[in-house]
């Protein structure tokens, strides 16, 4: 059953989701992570940094692999999660560039490039903690509504809302990306552990249905119902209404 964390604030948030992943490199320093993008993950990352600075964490033996990248970005666009990871982590701590792994949103072979991604998963062993935010329309990765769950690293079609959703982050609604390349649902689920954070009441509605109802492709987050090991971290605006509806839920934390 997963386990339920509130948190004062957005900040707190990241702190104890930076406690969690510096506790799992401390206990393992080649330890290989999923890494989310998002709004909601910068003061994890921050947090992350500062661990790094006071000596604290050492990023020399971590492997990271991104959840996902849009296609038709370069790496140094300024939107690409390649830049966002850069500029939030990659440049900021001692991780080793060959130990990280985004998808590449310019591949020439999208399907193949997908395919060598999980192959870089496998060989690596598997990824011991997956970082997951949540899409207001409850995608976790790229990984849309759908009517079934797609398992492997896949490309994909973002939907309106998705796009509706990113586009605070471009200068207009026809820059953001129509496709994206993403992990499935099966390399996500397959992650040894997950910690899913999530602040604001924007994002209320779609933990609720994540949880309290049945699983189901259409709410494509819900899946985490049927993973042994998930942390979810949230601020009292997202998680406060589900607390409320199942507080057996919190029972643990
Ligand atoms: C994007 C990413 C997701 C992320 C989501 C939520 O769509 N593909 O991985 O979880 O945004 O982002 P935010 O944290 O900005 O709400």
């Amino acid at each position: 059953m997963a386990k339920f964390i509130i948190a004062k604030d957005h900040n707190q948030v990241g702190e104890i989701g930076a406690q969690i992943i510096s506790d799992q490199i401390k206990l393992k320093p080649a330890s290989v992570l999923g890494l989310a993008t998002g709004s909601t993950p910068i003061p994890l990352y921050q947090h992350l940094v500062r661990l790094y600075q006071q000596g604290v964490l050492d990023f020399a033996a971590v492997k990271s692999f991104n959840l996902d990248e849009y296609a038709g970005l370069s790496a140094d666009h300024p939107q690409s999660y390649h830049a966002f990871m850069d500029e939030n982590l990659f440049s900021r701590i001692n991780i080793a560039k060959e130990n990280i792994h985004i998808l590449d949103g310019l591949a020439q072979d999208p399907e193949q490039q997908c395919q060598s991604f999980e192959e870089e998963i496998k060989k690596a062993g598997g990824i011991d903690l997956q970082l997951l935010g949540i899409g207001n329309n409850d995608h976790i990765g790229f990984n849309e509504p759908a009517s079934v769950f797609i398992c492997d690293t896949h490309v994909v079609d973002l939907t309106d809302s998705t796009r509706e959703a990113n586009r605070r982050f471009f200068s207009s609604l026809e820059e953001v990306p129509t496709q994206a390349l993403t992990m499935g649902i099966r390399t996500i689920m397959a992650a040894r552990k997950i910690l899913l954070i999530l602040n604001g009441q924007n994002k209320a509605a779609a933990i609720e249905k994540a949880f309290l109802n049945v699983i189901d492709p259409q709410v494509p987050v819900s899946i985490l119902q049927l993973h042994p090991d998930v942390t979810v971290v949230g601020d009292e605006a997202a998680l406060g209404g589900l607390k409320k509806q199942a507080p057996s839920l919190f029972a643990s934390s």
